[in-house]
């Protein structure tokens, strides 16, 4: 069970948006999720049409009328997909809980002791450092820091980070984060200045993916819907789903354990699971004429950018090719030829990307 908090004391930069939206496209890749909406403003839970007299603060307070087990309040939003909801009350936990001992740990000590049966715990934090974050923050093991391209401020960032730290130090818990560029707006210039920014000091920290601005998000948000109940083929949606995918991908890959049959078996199963999630609507062959070059991929925003087995293209006679399964619609790619990534020199249909180079364009029309 992988558990990630999404977490930033910065308010309104998407980490709700990015809990529900991010939970649902897991599951719709047939993950098991259990959002924990641990916000006292609960919009995760309104966010998804949730009303319920239980909340979180139930599970979590040791004064409450009627406290229950974590499992007793979770509601299912959808196939895969369960709500743990929030409500206003979970405000006075700060205060309950002040002078407790052991009270930074109360989250994780339940989620130790939880016995359902998840692949995925998304924590939807408050948007501030207090005792909430750090209970999420001590029961995960990734923290996701989303980061608005539009407004981006060094110094928050390096609070959170520093909280995190403090976590994994003092109270000797393994833990590490990575940041999501949301709210990026590729039609202005500033967007692309605050990546760059966020780049030079993140690089390595960095999801691939990055999440662009998407009216959708918010209407699905208004409507009590994640977005793939909304409208599954706009852009949130699409982003949304690749960042998944950019997760999903990091469960394939433990070196240590590569000739391990029974991991063997369920990468497998894994790959077999992604390739049936997503729709085989036409076969592409991509090809690069290069006799000289020794190793080629394809990364695009069809296999979340990455380099590995499956994005590594055949060499026959000097021309490397791949053929993958695409549904319709347009997609960003580029070859990388022995370490340096290039446009593909045969497409003349490019776009600039977020990073000022450009990305071969390809449409797979229906
Ligand atoms: N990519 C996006 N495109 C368009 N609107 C977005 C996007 N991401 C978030 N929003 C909208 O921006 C607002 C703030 O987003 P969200 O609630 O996810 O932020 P938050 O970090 O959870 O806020 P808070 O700190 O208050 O909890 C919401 O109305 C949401 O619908
Ligand atoms: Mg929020």
């Amino acid at each position: 069970m992988r558990v990630i908090s999404i977490a930033n004391q910065k308010g309104g930069c998407g980490k709700t948006t990015t809990s529900i939206n991010l939970a649902a496209a897991l599951a719709t890749n047939k993950r098991k999720v259990l959002l924990i909406d641990l916000d006292p403003q609960a919009h995760a839970t309104s966010g998804l049409n949730i009303n319920s007299d239980l909340s979180i603060y139930n599970v979590l307070s040791k004064i409450v009328h009627k406290k229950c087990r974590l499992e007793e309040i979770i509601r299912n939003i959808d196939v895969n997909f369960d709500i743990a909801p929030s409500s206003l009350i979970l405000s006075t936990l700060e205060q309950e809980l002040s002078g407790e001992i052991g009270r930074e740990s109360r989250l994780s000590d339940i989620l130790a002791g939880f016995k359902a049966n998840y692949d995925y715990i998304i924590i939807d934090c408050p948007p501030n450092l207090g005792i909430l974050t750090v209970n999420a923050i001590r029961s995960s093991r990734e923290i996701i820091i989303p980061v608005e391209a539009s407004r981006f401020s060094m110094e928050g960032l390096s609070q959170i980070t520093s909280v995190i730290e403090l976590v994994r130090d003092r109270l000797n818990h393994d833990v590490d984060f990575r940041v999501l560029v949301t709210n990026f707006d590729s039609r202005l210039q500033h967007s692309f200045k605050m990546l760059d920014k966020i780049k030079s000091s993140y690089k390595n920290r960095m999801f691939s993916n990055i999440i662009h601005v998407n009216v959708k998000l918010k209407e699905a948000q208004n409507e009590g819907l994640h977005v793939f109940g909304y409208d599954k083929y706009c852009r949130g949606a699409k982003d949304y789903f690749s960042l998944s995918r950019e997760i999903i991908i990091q469960e394939t890959v433990p070196p240590e354990t590569e000739s391990n049959p029974e991991v063997e078996k369920l990468e497998k199963r894994m790959n077999q699971i992604l390739k049936e999630t997503l729709p085989k609507i036409k076969e592409i062959t991509l090809s690069l004429n290069a006799p000289e070059a020794k190793e080629v991929y394809l990364a695009g925003e069809f296999n979340g950018w990455k380099l590995d087995e499956n994005s590594r293209m055949e060499k026959t006679n000097g021309l490397w090719s791949k053929s993958i399964n695409l549904d319709s619609g347009k997609y960003r790619y580029r070859f990388v030829i022995d370490g340096n990534w290039s446009e593909d020199p045969g497409n003349p249909l490019k776009q600039v990307n977020p990073y000022g180079t450009m990305d071969s364009l390809l449409e797979v029309k229906k």
